[in-house]
C-alpha cells in the first residue's frame, strides 16, 4: 500500500511511535508518582495486544511510521510482554523500549530473542541510598545487573536515560560519564521536565544541557556529532571511548522537529507529551471502526498538533497526566 506522510500544520512529518503497554510501575519516582501511588487503569480499560498491534499496523502501513518504542509505566510489568514484541517486530521498524532496568535481568534475553533491537534504561543514581530515595526502592543492584543482561542480550544500543536535577543529582554527571564508558552504554542526560505528579518541578531545577556537556567534556573531552532525528544532541568521547547524548528539553526545545506521536496505555492518542486534548482510539476500535476510519481519526490527531511545549512562558499548560500516564 502506498504511505502517505503522517504531516501537522507546521509540515512535521512524524515518523516515531511511542506505545505505553502499561500505566503500571514498580517504582515510585519523585518525579513521576506520588508516594502512595497512583489508581491503575482498570485491566479492561488498557488496550490488548491485538488492538495495540492494529494501531500500529495502521501507523506502518498507511503512514510510514518507522519507529516504535514500548514505553510504560513501566513496560516489563506488562505480561507476556515478548508475545506483543514478536508482533511488533513483525511489522519491520526499529522497535526499541524503554524500562527502569529492575526486571531485565530476568527478561532480556526473551525480549531479544523476540525481536526487540534496542533498549533504555532510566536510571538518576548511581549511589545506593540516593536512587532509593528518588524512586522509593531499593533496587539499584537489581538495575546494574539488568544493564548488563541487556548488553549481553545485545540489545545494543543500551542506553541510559539520566534525569538531572540541580540539588539532587547534579553532581554525579561525570560519575555518570565515567559509567557509560567502562559499562559500554550511552548515558543520555535529560532536562528536568514540568510533568511531575507532586509537582516538585521548579525552573531552577533544571540544569541546562549547555552546562551538562561543559562538565563532562572537563573530564573526558568531547567531540559533537552530527544530529540525526532523534531529540538528543550527540558527542562522541575523543579518544574513542564511546558517546553521550543531551536532550535539552527546556533550554533547547526540540518541538520544531519533532516527529513523535503517543498511544497511551488506555488508547489515547497524543500528538504532543505535553498536549491537553487526546483522541480516543479504544473507542473506535471498540465500536468496530475500519482501518479507514482508524487512519482518519490519526490523521485528525497530528494535523491539529500545536507547535509545542511553552515551558516557562506564562501559556504553559501542564498536561493533566504525569510521565508514567503519557509513556515518555
Ligand atoms: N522530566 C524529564 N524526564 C522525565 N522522565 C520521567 N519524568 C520526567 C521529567 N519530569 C524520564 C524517565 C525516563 C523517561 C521515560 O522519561 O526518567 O527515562
Ligand atoms: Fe516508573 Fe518511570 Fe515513573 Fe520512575 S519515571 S515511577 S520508573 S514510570
Amino acid at each position: 500500500m502506498v504511505t502517505q506522510p503522517l504531516v501537522d500544520s507546521y509540515g512535521r512529518v512524524h515518523r516515531d511511535l511511542r506505545i505505553s503497554v502499561t500505566d503500571r510501575c514498580n517504582h515510585r519516582c519523585v518525579y513521576c508518582m506520588p508516594a502512595e501511588g497512583m489508581a491503575w487503569l482498570p485491566r479492561s480499560e488498557v488496550l490488548t495486544f491485538e488492538e495495540i498491534e492494529r494501531v500500529a499496523g495502521v501507523l506502518v502501513g498507511r503512514f510510514g511510521i518507522d519507529g516504535i518504542r514500548l514505553t510504560g509505566g513501566e513496560p516489563t510489568l506488562r505480561a507476556h510482554l515478548p508475545v506483543l514484541v514478536a508482533k511488533l517486530a513483525a511489522l519491520g521498524t526499529d522497535l526499541s523500549l524503554t524500562t527502569n532496568g529492575s526486571t531485565l535481568r530476568t527478561i532480556a534475553d526473551d525480549l531479544a530473542t523476540a525481536g526487540l533491537a534496542r533498549i533504555n534504561v532510566s536510571c538518576d543514581s548511581l549511589r545506593r541510598d540516593r536512587f532509593t530515595t528518588l524512586t522509593r526502592r531499593d533496587e539499584l543492584p537489581r538495575v546494574l545487573e539488568g544493564i548488563d543482561a541487556a548488553v549481553a542480550a545485545g540489545l545494543a544500543p543500551v542506553k541510559l536515560n539520566v534525569v538531572v536535577m540541580r540539588g539532587v543529582n547534579d553532581d554525579e554527571v561525570v560519575d555518570f560519564a565515567a559509567f557509560g564508558r567502562e559499562r559500554g552504554v550511552t548515558v543520555r542526560f535529560i532536562e528536568f521536565m514540568p510533568l511531575d505528579a507532586d509537582g516538585a518541578w521548579a525552573a531552577h531545577r533544571v540544569v541546562p544541557a549547555a552546562e551538562i556537556v561543559a562538565a563532562v567534556d572537563a573530564a573526558f573531552p568531547l567531540v559533537p556529532v552530527a544530529r540525526g532525528h532523534e531529540p538528543a544532541t550527540r558527542w562522541r568521547y575523543r579518544d574513542g571511548a564511546g558517546e553521550i547524548g543531551v536532550i535539552g528539553s527546556v533550554t533547547e526545545p526540540f518541538c520544531a522537529s519533532c516527529d513523535r506521536i503517543r498511544l497511551t496505555a488506555d488508547g489515547k492518542l497524543r500528538a504532543c507529551l505535553f498536549a491537553t486534548d487526546e483522541t480516543d482510539l479504544r473507542h473506535l476500535l471498540r465500536a468496530g471502526a475500519d482501518d479507514a476510519e482508524l487512519a482518519a481519526a490519526i490523521a485528525g490527531t497530528v494535523a491539529a498538533k500545536g507547535p509545542g511545549h511553552q515551558i516557562g512562558q506564562p501559556a504553559f499548560i501542564r498536561p493533566g497526566r504525569s510521565m508514567s500516564q503519557i509513556g515518555g
